[in-house]
C-alpha cells in the first residue's frame, strides 16, 4: 500500500499519561474548551497517520471503522492509503461519503458481519460491495441475490480472546464467523451459488495479546489450506492493543507480522501464487489520537470520598460503564496553575444513574484515581478516548452527542458540531390520537 508520511513538526508522542496537562493533541486544551465547548472528543491526526504508518509492512491496512467513524477520520485514513472495513449500511454508505469507491482490487470497503439485514444485502448487492461472510446465511442470501461473484470468509477459529469477555469473538459462545467445521459446508453453499471464496479472515478478539494473535495463524493456515488455492487473501482481523495503563506494553508489531508474513509464505508455496495480506485493525489506529474533554461541573465530598463530577457521562464515553475499562485521565488547570497537590477521587458524569462513573472496574466496582486537586471550571481530559468513544455514544437523558474537533498541522477544525435539541427529536412525532 501506498502511505504519506505523517505531517512533521508534531509530536504523537506527547506524555498520555501525565496527570495534569495544559494542552491535547499539540493545542492548548482551555483554548479548545473555549472555542468549541465541552464535552468536545478532540483527535489528534498525527497520532492516527503515525498508528498507521507502524503497519505499513502489511500489504492493506482495513481500518475497521466500527472504531470512530466520522467522516473526517475515514477521509484522512483514505489519503493516506488505509482501506476500510464496514459492519452495516451505514458505515458502508460513510465509507462511500468519505470518498471510498465501492468497488476495485484490492476492495476498498469490506462488509464483514454475521448477518445482512435487508438494507444492507440491497446495498452490497446494489453497490457491489466486497463481502465477508460470518454465516452461512450470509453466503446463502447473497448467493441467491448475486450469483456468480468472489467473497470472503470469516471463519470462528474455535478460540477467541479479548480485554473483557464481551470483546472475544471466538469460541464455541462466540456469535462471530463460521464454525471452523462447516468449511465444507461454506464451499458447498457458495459451489451452489457459483461463488468463489477467494478469502479467509478471523478476529478473535479486541484488545488482546500476541499470545493469542499469534495462534490464529496456525489455524488461519489450515482453514485457508481447506479452501484452497482459490484464496488469494488472508485478514489477521484486528485486536491490537493498546496501553491505557503506564505498565502495558504496545504488542511487538515487527513480531506480529513475522508470523503472519511467515503464514503467508507457506500458503504462497503451497499454492504457487501471491498471497496478500490484510489486517483490520479499529483500536490501534484511533484510540491513542482521541481526547474527551470535560469540564468539572461539581466537586462533592460524599463520607470519605471527593466526587469530580463531569459535563461528560457515559453517553459520551461508554467503555467504563460496560467493561470497566480504564482510561488515563489529566486535570487541566483553569487557572494554568500546574503545580496542585495530588488526591485521590472518584469521576463521575451528570447522568442520573449510579453507574456513571469513569473510575470503575468490570463488575461495576468504584475506585479511586489519583488526581490534582481540582474545582469547578478546571477542564478533565480523558486519553485514549478515540476508540469506541464517540461512536458508543447515546442521547440517553436527552444529551446531545458531543462534538467532534480534529487536529492537523496545529490548527483545529470542528468535524461534528455538537447535535442540537431539534436534531435529536427529529424525527420523533406526536400522534393526534382524537
Ligand atoms: N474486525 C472485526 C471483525 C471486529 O469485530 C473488530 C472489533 C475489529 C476488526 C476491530 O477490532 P480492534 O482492532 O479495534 O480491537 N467496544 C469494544 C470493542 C469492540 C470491538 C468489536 N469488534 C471496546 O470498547 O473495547
Amino acid at each position: 500500500m501506498r502511505f504519506r508520511p505523517a505531517p512533521v513538526g508534531v509530536s504523537p508522542m506527547d506524555d498520555k499519561f501525565a496527570l495534569i496537562r495544559t494542552h491535547v493533541a499539540g493545542l492548548p486544551a482551555l483554548e479548545l474548551a473555549r472555542q468549541f465547548g465541552t464535552p468536545v472528543f478532540v483527535y489528534d491526526a498525527a497520532v492516527i497517520l503515525q498508528r498507521l504508518s507502524d503497519l505499513r509492512q502489511f500489504d492493506v491496512v482495513r481500518y475497521a471503522q466500527k472504531a470512530c467513524s466520522s467522516l473526517a477520520v475515514l477521509d484522512l485514513l483514505r489519503r493516506h492509503g488505509a482501506l476500510v472495513d464496514a459492519v452495516s449500511a451505514g458505515e458502508v454508505l460513510r465509507a462511500l461519503a468519505a470518498g471510498y469507491q465501492p468497488t476495485g482490487d484490492p476492495p476498498p470497503i469490506v462488509y464483514t458481519a454475521d448477518i445482512f439485514d435487508r438494507h444492507a444485502l440491497e446495498l452490497c448487492c446494489q453497490q457491489q460491495i466486497h463481502v465477508n461472510c460470518g454465516s452461512l446465511d450470509m453466503i446463502e442470501q447473497f448467493g441467491r441475490q448475486s450469483p456468480g461473484g468472489h467473497i470472503t470468509v470469516r471463519i470462528n477459529p474455535g478460540f477467541g480472546h479479548g480485554h473483557s469477555r464481551k470483546t472475544n469473538t471466538g469460541g464455541p459462545h462466540s456469535k462471530h464467523g463460521i464454525w471452523h467445521e462447516q468449511i465444507a459446508e461454506s464451499l458447498q453453499l457458495a459451489a451452489k451459488h457459483r461463488l468463489t471464496i477467494t478469502g479467509v479472515h478471523m478476529h478473535i478478539g479486541s484488545g488482546t495479546d500476541l499470545e493469542h494473535l499469534a495462534q490464529v495463524c496456525g489455524a488461519m493456515e489450515q482453514a485457508a489450506g481447506q479452501i484452497g488455492p482459490q484464496v488469494y487473501t488472508i485478514s489477521a482481523g484486528g485486536g491490537l492493543p493498546i496501553p491505557y495503563r503506564q505498565d502495558q506494553q504496545y504488542v511487538d508489531l515487527g513480531a506480529y507480522f513475522q508470523l503472519w508474513d511467515a503464514t503467508r509464505q507457506r500458503l504462497e508455496q503451497r499454492w504457487g501464487h501471491p498471497v496478500r495480506l490484510e489486517i483490520e485493525p479499529g483500536r490501534y489506529i484511533v484510540a491513542e489520537s482521541g481526547w474527551l474533554l470535560a469540564e468539572i461541573r461539581a466537586v462533592k465530598r460524599q463520607a470519605d470520598n471527593i466526587f469530580y463530577l463531569l459535563d461528560a457521562g457515559f453517553n459520551n464515553l461508554a467503555r467504563p460503564i460496560l467493561y470497566g475499562a480504564y482510561h488515563p485521565m489529566a486535570i487541566v488547570p483553569a487557572d494554568g496553575n500546574t503545580s496542585r497537590k495530588m488526591q485521590e477521587v472518584i469521576v463521575g458524569g451528570p447522568l442520573c444513574e449510579s453507574g456513571d462513573i469513569f473510575t470503575q472496574e468490570e463488575g461495576g466496582f468504584v475506585t479511586r484515581r489519583l488526581l490534582p486537586q481540582a474545582g469547578v471550571g478546571d477542564l478533565l481530559a480523558i486519553g485514549c478516548a478515540g476508540a469506541y468513544g464517540f461512536v458508543m455514544g447515546s442521547n440517553y437523558n436527552s444529551k446531545p452527542l458531543a462534538a467532534e474537533v480534529m487536529v492537523y498541522n496545529g490548527r483545529a477544525e470542528l468535524i461534528r458540531r455538537r447535535q442540537s435539541f431539534d436534531e435529536m427529536i427529529i424525527g420523533e412525532t406526536i400522534p393526534r390520537w382524537d
